[in-house]
This record gives C-alpha cells, sequence and structure tokens, in this order.
C-alpha cells in the first residue's frame, strides 16, 4: 500500500471511538455497497467515508464491529475471502488474514459467516451503536442479528436494549483534523490548485466548458488522485449564475467570466475550490469591479477563521462586504443596515460562506452547539466561498452587471494562531489571474 496516511492513524481512530462508547457497547458499522450503474456496469467504488475513517479498508461487502474490552480483540472485520479465480477477474482481495497483519484488526472472519458469528458479539452487550436510518436494508440486517438473540432469551441470552445513532459521537471525531490528515487535504489542495493553473491556461484556447473539465481531471489523475470529489462545475457566462451547474457542456466565449469549482479527492479526503477567470484572460471593467468586491469579502471572512471565533463570522464578514460593494456600484439601494436587515442581497447572493470540508466535501459535525453558534477550534476544516451572481433576467440592474457569476473558495484549516489557506496555489488577485493566463 502507498499511502500519505499511515496505518496507525486508523488504529488511534478506533481506540479513540471505543473511548467515548460505554463499556457494554458494540459498534456495528458497514462499508458501502456496490452500486450498479447500467446492466453489467457498476459505478466506481466510493467506500464509506465512516468506515474508511475507522479501517482504511478500500472493498465492498465488509462490517466493521468495535467491542470494548473484548477478551479477544476489540476490533472485528467481516470481509470478502481470497478467491483465486474471482481476483483473476476482479481483482486484488485483502482477505481476513491480511485484514489483521495489514490492517491492524484484532481479528477478522469472511463476510459469509456473519450471520453465524455476529450475532454472538452482540449478545449481553446492551446497546448498539451503528448508522441508524441510514440503510434501510442494513437496519434491516441489526434487527435479524438481534432477532437471532431474542430467540435465545430462554437460554439465558442478553439481546441488547438501546440502540444509538454512531454519528453523534464519530462525526464530531472527524470534525477535528489531526495533523495526519491535514497532510493528506494540504496535498489535495496542492493537486486542485494546479489543476485550476491548468485550466486557466487551458481557456484562452476557447473551446467548450468540458475542455476545461478534462483539464482538471488530466492534472489529478496525474498526481494519483484518481476522482473529483464532486461533479465538477464548469460555467461560462452566465451559466456561473446557476449554483449546481454541472452540464459543462457550453462553447466558452470571449468576453465571458468562466467559473471553475472542482476539486480532487485523495485517499477520500475532498478539495473544494472555486476561481473565476476571463476566458480571454483580460478581465472587463464591470468584472472587474465585481470580482473585486467578492475577493474583498473572501479576504475578510477568511481573516475571521481563528479559533474563538464562531462559525458564523466568516459568513457575517462577507456579507458585509458584499452588501456594501452592491451598495457603492449601484445594484442596491439603501444603507448597509437596512440591506443586512432586510436581506435585500439574498438576488445576489443566495447560499451561505462556507460549510466543514474533510473526507466528505460538505463534511459531517455540527454547526451549531444548542442554540449557539459552533465555537472554532484548531483542526476544524472549512471553506470560504462568497460569491455574486447577477442573473441574466434581472432587470432591476444596469444590463452591464447581468449575467455575471463570481466566486471564490478556498480550504482553511483553523489552527492555534489562526488559520492555513491550504489552496493557495492558484491566484485570486486580478493581477495574479492575469498574469498567469498571459503565460499561456
Ligand atoms: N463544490 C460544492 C461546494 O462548493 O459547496
Ligand atoms: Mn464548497
Ligand atoms: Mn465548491
Amino acid at each position: 500500500m502507498n499511502r500519505l496516511m499511515p496505518m496507525k492513524e486508523f488504529a488511534n481512530r478506533r481506540q479513540q471511538l471505543i473511548s467515548h462508547m460505554a463499556p457494554d457497547s458494540i459498534a456495528i458499522i458497514p462499508a458501502a455497497p456496490e452500486r450498479v450503474r447500467n446492466r453489467d456496469v457498476l459505478h466506481p467504488f466510493r467506500q464509506d467515508s465512516d468506515f474508511y475513517y475507522l479501517t482504511g479498508f478500500n472493498e465492498p461487502d465488509a462490517v466493521l464491529a468495535l467491542i470494548p474490552g473484548r477478551e479477544h480483540g476489540e476490533a472485528v472485520l467481516f470481509c470478502r475471502e481470497k478467491d483465486p479465480l474471482k481476483e483473476l477477474w476482479d481483482g486484488f482481495l485483502v482477505g481476513p488474514e491480511a485484514a489483521v497483519s495489514d490492517y491492524g484488526m484484532d481479528d477478522a472472519f469472511p463476510i459469509g459467516d456473519i450471520d453465524d458469528i455476529l450475532p454472538g458479539l452482540i449478545e449481553g452487550r446492551s446497546r448498539v451503536y451503528y448508522p441508524l436510518g441510514k440503510d434501510r436494508d442494513f437496519d434491516t440486517r441489526i434487527m435479524e442479528w438481534v432477532k437471532v438473540i431474542r430467540s435465545k432469551v430462554r437460554s439465558g441470552a442478553h439481546p441488547p436494549g438501546e440502540f444509538i445513532a454512531l454519528e453523534h459521537v464519530l462525526h464530531d471525531l472527524r470534525l477535528y483534523k489531526s495533523a495526519a490528515e491535514i497532510k493528506v487535504m494540504a496535498r489535495a489542495g496542492e493537486i486542485s490548485a494546479e489543476a485550476h493553473c491548468n485550466a486557466m491556461r487551458r481557456a484562452r484556447r476557447g473551446g467548450f466548458e468540458y475542455h476545461l473539465e478534462a483539464e482538471l481531471l488530466h492534472t489529478f489523475m496525474t498526481h494519483g488522485a484518481r476522482s473529483a470529489a464532486y461533479p465538477s462545475i464548469v460555467g461560462g457566462g452566465a451559466n456561473a449564475c446557476i449554483l449546481h451547474y454541472i452540464d459543462n457542456n457550453a462553447p466558452l466565449k470571449d468576453g465571458d467570466l468562466v467559473l471553475i469549482d472542482a476539486g480532487c479527492e485523495l485517499e477520500c479526503y475532498a478539495a473544494d475550490i472555486t476561481r473565476t477567470f476571463p476566458v480571454s484572460g483580460r478581465f472587463s471593467g464591470p468584472q472587474k469591479a465585481l470580482y473585486e468586491v467578492v475577493l474583498a469579502a473572501q479576504y475578510a471572512a477568511i481573516d475571521t477563521v481563528r479559533p474563538g471565533n464562531h462559525w458564523n463570522n466568516p459568513h457575517e464578514a462577507a456579507l458585509r462586504v458584499l452588501s456594501q460593494g452592491l451598495l457603492d456600484l449601484g445594484l442596491l439601494k439603501g444603507s448597509l443596515d437596512q440591506v443586512l436587515e432586510t436581506e435585500a442581497y439574498k438576488p445576489f447572493y443566495m447560499h451561505r460562506t462556507g460549510h466543514w470540508l474533510g473526507m466528505d466535501v460538505h463534511d459531517v459535525g455540527d454547526y451549531k452547539v444548542g442554540d449557539a453558534w459552533r465555537e472554532l477550534e484548531p483542526g476544524m476544516v472549512m471553506t470560504v466561498e462568497p460569491g455574486l451572481y447577477v442573473a441574466p433576467g434581472n432587470t432591476d440592474v444596469d444590463p452591464q452587471w447581468r449575467g455575471i457569476g463570481i466566486r471564490i473558495e478556498d480550504d482553511v484549516v483553523v489552527t492555534r494562531e489562526g488559520h492555513r489557506v491550504l489552496t493557495d496555489g492558484v491566484p485570486k488577485t486580478i493581477k495574479g489571474i492575469e498574469a498567469l493566463m498571459a503565460e499561456a
């Protein structure tokens, strides 16, 4: 295995989770299923983030059981058996033996034996943690295993009485990234930044939006990131105003901006970068004016990312700068307080300024504790992504602004001293973008 994440990291996480579990409990976490794309063709396999977080094990048809204090070992994996014929057709399988020797499991069994073995591991444990309600089939299987134990109560078996959503504990652990995780995320950010630079260079030759998407994927894969973390958004002209535009099939036009929101996935960690730049390599006057507002909002928002501030501070900072900018340019009328109070900015800025980032692009972790916004703490990773979007049909504003969509997004980790931007390998100032594109 050639990967950035050391194996001991996964063992540490299992230990951490176990230390948060009740002593008489068991956690049961399934791998992601394979999904059919069409007939005999499967979608590329993507492991379940929770399962991968705890195992580093990248096969379907597997279940992890964590059993605090179990005499014969606390971490038990059920997985596919070695099978030379199957491996000849479909590729390498780890198998139970190597799950112990290479993946640090205490015990491992063939997945085919799970119905015989798992009820015995659950028996006597009063609580079961599992991803409750996430997958109906798995909910049913849990209840079937419990039923096996219930059928034996007259012989003295103790079925569990409590079922607890695993994510309460696990997702809070996932929110705080370790040094090893930051390293992988920084590498994902670096690769993605290079991909954006290459797409900017490619844009001057024109063509279609998907030509830029191809450039992104080429750079991701060249560096061993085998897929994008989410479908890349490449929106030229007014397509930039469609927040989740993924058709990517329109021609690139000289004079238009193009918005790219794309990041690679590396070892199940996402990068998430947006840049907006002119196809021609030079911003027009109105494009420049709106762009400077978004950039100032992004700087102001990033500036608030530090321990002690709370989750909503970057959003509040961005809203102030964006709203003032819209007033200054005449797209809105009134005072700043009025605009903020009445949310008059909403036709131009309708999304939030970021989200947690990690193994899922919109990562897990609570944004509020009770009624209060969550305080930022070292190890949390978030995106900062303000934007302005002027709908092409917005007749309330001067025609020069219509159809311009701009977003600027970076990935930011909270550090003890403040923050670190993981995605600064791609320019975002007008000068920096125009200089890079002039090289092409
Ligand atoms: N790329 C998805 C997002 O920016 O939230
Ligand atoms: Mn994002
Ligand atoms: Mn994004």
